[in-house]
């Protein structure tokens, strides 16, 4: 006989497939007694695994990881899994110490956001002992074998979208220029960083060789390998504010103007649209054009107003789901599916990865709304 873990993993394919994975996870545990992050999932003794999750994310200064945290979080407590959700103020010992007690607490999955992907390596082969199951969420973890699958968006073409708009609304591949650009990068310690910027600097660096972008700053890496020296390390808004305020009162002068900021996401977009302001620019006039990532309210709002050109939207509902789907695979003992795999320098690691897509102004309602990614009302349409 099937146990109810393993009616949970056919039911949630099945109906992944018919587009109804929340409702699909619910009627699933039906037979379960509850709803909540209590809920007797995890109890059966033919399941292959319990659906017991931990669900350990970065911060929650970012709408994304919040998001991220409770959306997930809902779905499987709809499905009767027990869930426990932590958040670690973007400091590496307290995730450590968060997954620590996830093991201790009878975790047998565990799905990761990890602040730091260097660091986790002796938590998680503490996991791997126990056999529990290591998801690496959204960011990749590298160097550690007890990571079993990843989820997430493909993190260059990120930085090639971004790098890929800034080509052609300046024309570059046409010879113009030269225009005065400010690159930036991601957390140091956020294995994404690495690959967001590699897949931007892969397109842009031919144009700061050739002069076409002149980097008043100097502050431009000599090959992708050198990205951590323009890093913001905890991806924060105001430490982004605080460079790019440095970077216009020391090495623009007269009438020297920024017109073009590659910025890695949105968190570092909002501070660097802060200091364009301090600084005196203007919408219409003399503002950059400036890129992001992750359609943040906040971020979308300033898309609307022309101070920010565009966004990489990654649409975390269906990485949600698809994680959803992995670990209902997981528990019914069968191989989740996978699109590709990458090698993190001590395993491989299947991934399912997403396709990010840029939002600009015009998409705002047709992508973003229209869509339920954000309502009209949050964003001023
Ligand atoms: C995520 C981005 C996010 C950044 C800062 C990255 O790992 O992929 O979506 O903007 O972290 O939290």
């Amino acid at each position: 006989m099937r146990s109810q873990h393993s009616r949970l993993g056919r039911g949630v394919l099945g109906l992944v497939a018919a587009g109804s994975l929340v409702a699909g996870l619910a009627a699933c545990s039906s037979g379960d007694s509850g709803s909540g992050s209590g809920g007797s999932g995890g109890s059966d003794a033919a399941s292959a695994v319990d659906c017991n999750v931990g669900i350990s994310m970065p911060t929650r200064s970012l709408e994304r990881w919040i998001n991220d945290g409770e959306g997930l979080k809902k779905i499987l407590d709809d499905a009767g899994c027990t869930t426990d959700l932590q958040y670690a103020d973007n400091k590496t010992d307290q995730q450590i110490s968060q997954l620590q007690n996830q093991i201790a607490g009878g975790a047998k999955i565990l799905v990761v956001a990890a602040i730091d992907g260097d660091t986790l390596g002796p938590v998680l082969e503490e996991a791997e002992k126990q056999d529990v199951t290591v998801i690496a969420y959204d960011r990749l973890i590298n160097g550690s074998a007890a990571i079993d699958y990843h989820t997430g968006f493909d993190n260059e073409a990120v930085g090639a979208l971004q790098a890929g708009y800034i080509v052609d609304q300046l024309g570059l591949e046409d010879g113009a220029g030269p225009f005065l650009f400010e690159p930036f990068a991601g957390s140091p310690d956020d294995n994404n960083a690495r690959y967001f910027f590699s897949g931007a600097w892969d397109v842009l660096l031919p144009y700061v060789e050739s002069g076409q972008l002149e980097v008043p700053s100097g502050k431009a890496p000599a090959s992708n390998d050198d990205w951590a020296s323009i890093g913001i390390l905890g991806w924060g808004s105001d430490d982004a504010q605080a460079e790019m305020e440095n970077r216009l009162s020391s090495f623009y002068t007269g009438d020297e103007k920024v017109q073009v900021v590659l910025s890695p996401n949105d968190s570092l977009a909002l501070g660097i649209e802060a200091a364009l302001k301090g600084a005196g620019y203007a919408v219409g006039q003399d503002w950059p054009i400036v890129t992001g990532q992750d359609a943040d309210k906040a971020n979308v709002q300033a898309i609307l107003k022309g101070e920010q050109a565009m966004t990489v939207w990654k649409d975390t509902r269906v990485l949600r789901e698809r994680t959803a789907e992995m670990i209902a695979s997981i528990v019914a003992g069968e191989e989740p599916e996978t699109t590709t795999e990458f090698d993190n320098g001590a395993t491989t690691v299947k991934s399912y990865e997403l396709d990010p897509e840029v939002v600009v102004k015009d998409d705002v309602q047709t992508k973003l709304v229209d869509s339920g990614f954000v309502k009209a009302s949050d964003v001023g349409l």
